[in-house]
């Protein structure tokens, strides 16, 4: 039998999680198949790239574009250009991406043109805001993949709603829990950060860092006054997307001093760093896609700071709460968490550490 050979891609921080449980499930099948794995250097500083690579136990990459910063056009394009070449010198069976960012489709649209199937890995979430740029990513990579695998029934739902056949769809629960599952207990032994100025279950952790949410003064100055407000209650822990640290530079500087003492406004931290942080939080506020299904599974309290959700399982049936972006809505919503009105959560079905096992089998089985 001929080995068949995948190029698995990452671009940007959360298709690190998602990527490296297919990537250590397929080496475990290397007699099988080979896997050339390429980062395009989407996010490329230290601590929103590389130090995942360390601590996920992953190889670096075989091949690194260096792509960078940009706007979503010329990021995009750059990634193109640079992708395909590496397309025309390697011989591949197929392109597994993953997740919703400009890698992602910029990179399936080579491989579909070259005529190379198109894998997605967490395919089908919709959140209905074509604003968003992940939600237009999300659709074209779906609509010219091959194989596509869902964490949530919804996520199926959509698809055979837009047309697409059932044959293709395949559910297999979600990596990114996977690499919870695997390093879940190695970050519980890593000390908090801030030297002792918060206890385990002792304060908020945020996260922010949609377009929707900071690049705007009018939305963004709102939620940092209410976040500052919050602080003198509880520690905040919020580590700064470099995104969201521009806008602080430029918006709001005051909340960089230490005038708030108990507001902590952190460098991006290490996979494991955080996956502590969530999990020892009294509760999370994000407008993140990847910690509402994380703080699910930990059964931590999560209030997403956004209108919609793509992925609505995190609210059927884990702890996500839909709030918005409004003070006056976010306020109540806290204090009755801080007064121990939970909603409880349970796991999502298929979310127990085995979805790239899954995945692996079914690339392999399929032709
Ligand atoms: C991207 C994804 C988003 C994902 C997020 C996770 C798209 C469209 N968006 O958004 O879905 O939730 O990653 O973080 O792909 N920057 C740095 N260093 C880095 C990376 C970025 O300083 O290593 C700064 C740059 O100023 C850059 C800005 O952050 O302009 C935004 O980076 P970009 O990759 O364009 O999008 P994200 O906001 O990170």
């Amino acid at each position: 039998m001929t080995k068949k050979t995948f190029i698995c891609v990452v671009g940007a921080r959360p298709n690190l999680m998602k990527m490296a449980p297919i990537i250590h499930a397929m080496k475990k099948q290397s007699d099988k198949l080979n896997v050339l794995l390429v980062h395009t250097g989407q996010h490329y500083d230290y601590m929103m790239s590389e130090i995942f690579f360390r601590e996920l136990e992953l190889d670096k990459p075989d091949y690194f574009l260096g792509i960078g910063s940009g706007k979503h056009g010329e990021q995009t394009a750059r990634i193109m250009i640079a992708f395909e070449e590496i397309l025309e010198k390697e011989t591949c069976d197929g392109v597994v991406v993953a997740g919703d960012v400009n890698s992602t489709i910029a990179c399936s649209l080579v491989a579909v043109k070259m005529h190379i199937p198109v894998t997605h890995v967490e395919s089908g979430l919709r959140s209905f805001d074509s604003g968003m740029p992940e939600e237009i990513n999300r659709i074209l990579t779906d609509r010219i993949s091959s194989v596509l695998f869902v964490t949530e029934k919804s996520g199926r739902e959509n698809l055979l709603r837009e047309g697409v056949s059932e044959d293709k769809i395949f559910m297999v629960g979600n990596t990114m829990i996977d690499s919870l599952e695997r390093f879940l207990s190695l970050s519980k032994q890593q000390p908090l950060p801030l030297d002792g100025k918060i206890e385990s279950g002792n304060y908020i952790l945020v996260t922010l860092h949609r377009p929707s949410n900071v690049d705007d003064k009018i939305v963004f100055l709102p939620l940092m006054k209410m976040l500052a407000e919050f602080s003198s209650q509880l520690p905040i822990v919020f580590p700064v997307h470099p995104r969201t640290k521009e806008k602080i530079t430029e918006y709001c500087p005051e909340y960089l001093s230490e005038d708030y003492p108990d507001f902590h406004l952190i460098e991006p931290t290490g996979y494991l760093s955080f996956l502590n942080l969530m999990s020892s939080a009294k509760l999370v506020l994000t407008d993140s896609g990847g910690i509402q299904e994380e703080t699910s599974v930990l059964n931590v309290p999560c209030l997403t700071l956004r209108e919609n959700t793509e992925r609505p399982v995190t609210i059927e049936v884990g702890t996500n709460e839909l709030i918005g972006i409004d003070p006056v809505n976010i306020k109540p919503a806290v204090q009755a968490i801080l007064q121990g009105k939970l909603k409880r959560g349970e796991r999502p079905p298929m979310w127990d550490g085995k979805s790239a096992e899954r995945i692996v089998k079914i690339l392999m089985d399929i032709g």
